[in-house]
């Protein structure tokens, strides 16, 4: 039976091991990594999938700026293929989605593939105003407002998180 709980620390070479076989081996190359140098993930907000003891799926969340104010950037999400299309992903997006909004967060961006993240609502990010720090595939540039109407106060350039912003909602 396939479990989603919280990421615990001993789960890291699990997961890397899980994004290495998701993920092409560059996949530290990527523009989302960019801004996650340096910012410590919220380990509130990850959670993994686990079948018979073992990490097959996993959702984590960091925190960044938009327009100046506290946002969350979600990824890496991978489910190991072995087990994919089982409805796996959508458990970790929508459990992590739940508990950000619970924790009072506004808008999520993500870098990913609209055919699959636009079913939990997220949107081509550049129409809405945003401007990603690095150049970005503008088709897999997503956000998703867990507040309604929060991007009209918090459009603009997309940074990493300062540590007043990463203070003020957690
Ligand atoms: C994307 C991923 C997390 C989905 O996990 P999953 O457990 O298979 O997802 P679910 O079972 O919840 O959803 C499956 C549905 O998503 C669709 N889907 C999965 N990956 C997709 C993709 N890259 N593009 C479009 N649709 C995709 C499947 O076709 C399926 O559609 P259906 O419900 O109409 O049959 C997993 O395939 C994965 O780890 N991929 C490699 C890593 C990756 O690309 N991650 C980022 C994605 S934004």
């Amino acid at each position: 039976m396939v479990t989603i709980r919280p990421e615990q620390p001993s789960d890291t070479p699990a997961i890397e091991r899980l994004l290495d076989t998701a993920f092409e081996p560059e996949r530290h190359g990527r523009p989302s990594y960019r801004l996650r140098e340096g910012v410590p993930r919220i380990d509130t907000l990850c959670f993994v999938a686990e079948n018979d003891g073992r990490v097959i799926g996993v959702v984590r969340f960091w925190p960044i700026e938009v327009g100046g104010a506290p946002a969350l950037l979600l990824g890496p999400i991978a489910v190991h293929p072995e087990l994919a299309r089982r409805g796996i992903g959508s458990r970790l997006v929508r459990k992590g989605l739940n508990a950000a909004k619970a924790a009072g967060w506004r808008v999520v961006v993500a870098v990913g593939v609209q055919a699959y993240l636009g079913r939990f609502g997220f949107v081509p990010a550049k129409p809405r105003g945003l401007r990603f720090p690095v150049p970005v595939d503008e088709a897999r540039f997503l956000v998703l407002e867990l507040v309604p109407g929060a991007l009209s106060t918090a459009g603009g350039r997309i940074g990493p998180a300062r540590p007043a912003a990463k203070a003020a909602v957690s």
